[in-house]
């Protein structure tokens, strides 16, 4: 399939409502003023059997994907292997957030939706063209050097998951939307809870309803209920283009 079937469409709105926080749950970080995370139903992160995932299995610098707030939304999951500190970003609207930062023991772990802010490429069970490069780029000339960014192959947008998926270079208008995760120091599980940023679920559904239709169904549309199921993106994906 040609990656011109994947892309259309712009980057948009901006996430509304001020959250709190689940009892018990580890405070990654105090919101400033000008942040409006948005709430969805909170989804515990489990593997392919349904027991939770424990945020020291997880490998560093390793692409997983689950899918967050919406059924067929896919959303990238990192640990970066170092702590990562909060910043503040702007959205294609102009409206500022601040990104908490990295969660878990390490403040490491960090969510960001998968879906370009370009022109919507996402990872499906056949094809990516988007994911997280521990190396440098196949190309550097062409496409940058550095190490430790989620590149789209569609048309060159890099982000930086390590500060807040902000854009390095490419035609992406703003940052990967984030997705907040709450980390349980007790067992070590992690929960996601809100998006951050400027949300494209709108112009992700009207753009793929049909794509969607056949690959996810009826449930597309719905929203994540109380767990999500996490994988490697090698095993969710046949093929990740590299470039
Ligand atoms: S869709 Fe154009 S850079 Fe991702």
């Amino acid at each position: 399939m040609d990656r011109r079937d994947f892309i259309d469409g712009s980057a948009k709105t901006v996430c509304g409502t001020t959250v709190g926080l689940i009892a018990g749950m580890q405070a990654p970080f105090a919101f400033a003023a000008d942040a409006k995370p948005k709430t969805y139903a909170s989804a515990l992160l489990v593997n392919a059997q349904g027991d939770p995932i424990k945020a020291a299995s997880l490998k560093p610098r390793t692409n997983y994907i689950f899918h967050y707030p919406f059924e067929s939304t896919p959303v990238f999951l990192l640990d970066l292997g170092k702590p990562v500190p909060g910043k503040s970003l702007q959205a294609a609207d102009k409206s500022s957030y601040t990104w908490p930062g990295g969660v878990g023991k390490g403040k490491s772990l960090v969510a960001f939706s998968a879906i370009c802010a370009h022109k919507l490429v996402y990872p499906t069970p056949q094809l990516s063209f988007i994911s997280f490069r521990a190396g440098k780029s196949l190309d550097p000339t062409k496409h940058g050097a550095e190490e430790n960014l989620i590149h789209c192959c569609a048309d060159h947008s890099q982000y930086d998951p390590a500060q807040g998926a902000q854009v390095l270079r490419g035609p992406a208008p703003q940052p990967l939307c984030a997705v907040l995760l709450k980390h349980d120091p007790k067992t070590d599980t992690l929960t996601a809870y809100a998006t951050l940023g400027g949300e494209l679920f709108d112009e992700f559904f009207k753009k793929y309803e049909a794509k969607l239709s056949i690959e996810v169904g009826s449930k597309a549309k719905n929203a994540v209920a109380a767990k999500t199921t996490l994988k490697e993106l090698e095993q969710f994906c046949r093929n990740t283009i590299k470039c």
